[in-house]
C-alpha cells in the first residue's frame, strides 16, 4: 500500500494540480447528498406536490446529462482548465440562485443550471488529472476526484444533520454548495493546462514546461513529448457519428458498458434512499438519518483503499472483487425484506449497506471516472467521455427516479434482487470486455486499442513512459 504514497510524493506538484482539480469532485458529491435531506424542508416551506419534488431532485441530474456533452466538447476547444473555470462560476451563480428562490419553479431552474455545471466537472475534471499524471500513480492520483465525491457526499449529510432545527435551512444548504464552487474557480487560476491539451494546440514549448514542473528529474521529457506528438499526428477530429464506428465502438462499449452498470447496481438508491430503506426496518426518522451517516464514512474509507490500491492490484481486480461483494450485500437486503427478517436482525440492513457502500467504493465508483479517462485516443477524449458521464447521469436519472415506483410494483425484495441480478450481468462484462489500464502510458493504451493498424503506423523505438 505505501507504494502509491512513496511514488506520488515524488511528484508533488502532479498532487497539488489533482486536489485542486478533485475539487470539482466536491461539487458534484455535496449536490448528491444534500438535496435529500434539503428536501424534508423545502417541501413544506415551497409547498411543492410530489410532481415538483421530484423534479427538484432530478433537474440536477437532467441538466448534468447536458453540462456532460458540453462539458467534453468545450475541454476540446477552449481547454479543460478554462472549462472548469467555467463551471465553476456558473455552480457559484446556481448555487445561490437555488438558495434564494421563491417558488419551486425557480428552484428547479436553478437545480438544471447547477447540473449544468456538476455535469461538465464530472467529465472534465478525471480527464485533466489523468493528461498531468505519470502512469505509475495516475490511478490513485485520478480518483482523488471519486475522493472528494465521497467526501462531499458526507459533508452534505454533515450539514443536513447539523442545520436540522435552524431556521430557513435548505436555504443554508444549497447556498452553502457556493462556497466549494469558489474555491474551484480559484483554483483553476492557479493552475496549468493540460500538456496533452497544449500538443493538440501545436504549443510544444508550453508543454515542455508543464512537463518538467510534473516528471522527476531523470525524467525523458522530450520522449514524452515526442510520443504524445505521434498520436497527435495521426489523429484528427472525428464526427460525433465516427464515435460508434468500428474503429472506436469496442472502447465505447466498455465506457459506456461500465457508466451504466456503475448505475443499475442501484448505488444512488443507497445515497439517496439509505435513510427510507433503513426506516423499513422499524428505525424512526433520526436514528434513521444518523445510521445513515455510517454510510456516508464507510465511503469515504474505502475510497482511500481504493486510491491506495489501484495502481498496485490493477482496475479489473478491483472491480470484479468490489461488485461480488456488493452482489452479496444486495442478494442479503433482498432476503431479508423478502424472508421477513425485520424484527430477529433489524442491524442485518446497515450491515448490508455498508458492505454494498464499501465495494463499490473500492471498485466501480473510482475505476469508471478512472477509465473513461484512460481508453480513448487523445483526439476523441473529451467527446467520448462526454458521451459516457451522459450515459451515467443519466442511467442515475432513470433508477433514482423510478427506485420508489419499482419498490412498489414490486417489493422491496425483488427490487433488491434485481439490482443483485444486474450485478452479476456487470461482473460478466467485466471480465469479458474490459482491458487493464495498469502503469502504462495514456499513447500506450491507445495503441493497444485502436488495433493492430493503428500500432503498425506508430512510429519504432519510441521510449516507453512507464
Ligand atoms: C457515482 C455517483 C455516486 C457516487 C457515490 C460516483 O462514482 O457516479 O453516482 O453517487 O459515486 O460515491
Amino acid at each position: 500500500m505505501s507504494g502509491y504514497i512513496r511514488e506520488a510524493s515524488r511528484n508533488p506538484f502532479v498532487l497539488r494540480i489533482a486536489m485542486l482539480a478533485a475539487l470539482g469532485g466536491l461539487l458534484f458529491g455535496y449536490d448528491t447528498g444534500v438535496i435529500s435531506g434539503a428536501l424534508l424542508y423545502i417541501k413544506e416551506d415551497l409547498r411543492a406536490g410530489a410532481l415538483a419534488q421530484s423534479w427538484i431532485v432530478a433537474g440536477l441530474l437532467a441538466g448534468a446529462v447536458v453540462g456532460a456533452l458540453a462539458g467534453g466538447r468545450l475541454a476540446d476547444l477552449i481547454s479543460r482548465r478554462r472549462t472548469l473555470l467555467v463551471a465553476g462560476v456558473i455552480y457559484v451563480v446556481a448555487a445561490l440562485a437555488a438558495a434564494v428562490a421563491q417558488n419551486a419553479g425557480q428552484l428547479v431552474a436553478a437545480r438544471v443550471v447547477l447540473g449544468l455545471a456538476v455535469g461538465a466537472a464530472s467529465a472534465v475534471v478525471p480527464l485533466y488529472i489523468a493528461e498531468h499524471t505519470p502512469p505509475k500513480i495516475r490511478g490513485g492520483t485520478v480518483s482523488y476526484n471519486q475522493l472528494m465525491v465521497t467526501i462531499g457526499i458526507l459533508v452534505a449529510y454533515l450539514t443536513n444533520f447539523a442545520l436540522s432545527g435552524v431556521a430557513h435551512n435548505w436555504r443554508w444548504m444549497l447556498g452553502l454548495g457556493a462556497a466549494p464552487g469558489v474555491v474551484l474557480v480559484a483554483a483553476m487560476l492557479a493552475v496549468p493546462y493540460s500538456p496533452r491539451w497544449l500538443m493538440m494546440r501545436g504549443r510544444r514549448d508550453e508543454a515542455r514546461a508543464v512537463l518538467r514542473r510534473t516528471r522527476h528529474a531523470d525524467a525523458d521529457v522530450e520522449g514524452e513529448l515526442d510520443e504524445i506528438e505521434s498520436v497527435v499526428a495521426q489523429e484528427r477530429r472525428h464526427s460525433w457519428r465516427e464515435l460508434f464506428g468500428p474503429r472506436l465502438r469496442p472502447m465505447m462499449v466498455v465506457g459506456i458498458g461500465l457508466a451504466v452498470i456503475q448505475q443499475v447496481v442501484g448505488v444512488n438508491t443507497v445515497v439517496y434512499f439509505s435513510p427510507t430503506i433503513l426506516t423499513y426496518t422499524g428505525l424512526k426518522a433520526d436514528d434513521a438519518i444518523a445510521q445513515a451517516l455510517t454510510v456516508g464514512i464507510t465511503n469515504v474509507v474505502f475510497t482511500v483503499v481504493a486510491v491506495l490500491l489501484l495502481d498496485r492490484v490493477g482496475r479489473r481486480t478491483l472491480l470484479v472483487v468490489g461488485t461480488a461483494g456488493l452482489t452479496v450485500a444486495l442478494a442479503l437486503l433482498g432476503a431479508f425484506f423478502g424472508f421477513g427478517w425485520e424484527r430477529e436482525a433489524p442491524w442485518l440492513a446497515l450491515a448490508a449497506l455498508v458492505l454494498f457502500i464499501a465495494s463499490f467504493a473500492v471498485g466501480l465508483g473510482p475505476v469508471f471516472w478512472l477509465m473513461i479517462s484512460e481508453i480513448f485516443p487523445l483526439a476523441v477524449r473529451g467527446q467520448a467521455m462526454a458521451v459516457c458521464s451522459l450515459a451515467n447521469w443519466a442511467a442515475n436519472f432513470v433508477v433514482s427516479y423510478y427506485f420508489l415506483q419499482l419498490v412498489d410494483a414490486i417489493g422491496r425484495a425483488w427490487t433488491f434482487w434485481l439490482y443483485a441480478g444486474l450485478s452479476v450481468a456487470g461482473i460478466v462484462f467485466f471480465v469479458t470486455r474490459v482491458p487493464e489500464t495498469r502503469d502504462r502510458s495514456l499513447e500506450e493504451i491507445e495503441r493497444e486499442l485502436s488495433g493492430p493498424a493503428a500500432a503498425r503506423t506508430s512510429p519504432p523505438g519510441r521510449p516507453r513512459h512507464v
